[in-house]
């Protein structure tokens, strides 16, 4: 039996499509289940920022994780495949016809992606203050919590539609199949075998 952690929405859905196709079988969450238990798999559903601990703390041998999650939390985690879905990028988001002004002694940026924005002004040596929002990050510059943002970009149309100009790209980003260290040894035959199988689906 393989416990997998599959994030809520149209990733899980999309996962769940490979999985019918390369083992020939239904896999749909019934209603308001979070368990779906079914030829030897058990999936999880689970809000995106919680897999990697579900599968962190072996709670899940597997997941289901966009690789800018997964560099948010810095766990040590296996990364066994990159699932192509979901594909985006962490990017700055800056009022229109603004530019990032890196002469300024302090630069305030909200985001959800709080390591990811701190290590970016580190690497250029710069002073930041990340403000962490939970969500509607495109809102701070437009009142003034931040002079820029750092969030997902899948289409650019939410930055477009509130007044906000795509900026330099942090990182790019896609699900990830990923699994516990500890899992991955004590069930490698299986592991490898499911890698396989979705590997042929892609
Ligand atoms: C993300 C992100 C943006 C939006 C970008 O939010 O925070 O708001 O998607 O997509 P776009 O470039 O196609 O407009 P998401 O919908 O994932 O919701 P969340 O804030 O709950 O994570």
């Amino acid at each position: 039996m393989l416990t997998i952690a599959l994030p809520k929405g149209r990733i899980a859905k999309e996962t769940l499509e490979k999985f019918e196709k390369a083992f020939e079988e239904e896999f749909i969450f019934e209603d308001r289940k979070l368990i779906l238990e079914k030829s030897g798999f058990k999936f999880l559903n689970v809000r995106n920022q919680d897999v990697p601990t579900y599968v962190m703390h072996g709670a899940a041998d597997l997941g289901v994780v966009g690789l800018d999650v997964l560099e948010e939390k810095e766990y040590d985690l296996i990364k066994l495949l990159d699932l192509n879905l979901g594909k985006c990028k962490v990017a700055f988001g800056l009022r229109k016809g603004e530019k990032l002004d890196f002469s300024k002694s302090k630069i305030t940026v909200a985001t959800k992606h709080e390591k990811i924005a701190k290590r970016y002004f580190e690497q250029k040596a710069m002073a930041v203050e990340v403000i962490k929002l939970y969500g509607s990050i495109e809102l701070a510059p437009l009142v003034g919590l931040s002079d820029c943002i750092v969030d997902i970009v899948e289409t650019g149309e939410t930055m477009k539609q509130n007044g906000l100009e795509v900026g330099n790209t942090i990182m790019e980003s896609s699900a990830y199949l990923i699994s516990n260290k500890n899992a991955y040894y004590a069930k490698k035959d299986l592991i490898l075998d499911l890698k396989e199988k979705i590997e042929e689906v892609l």
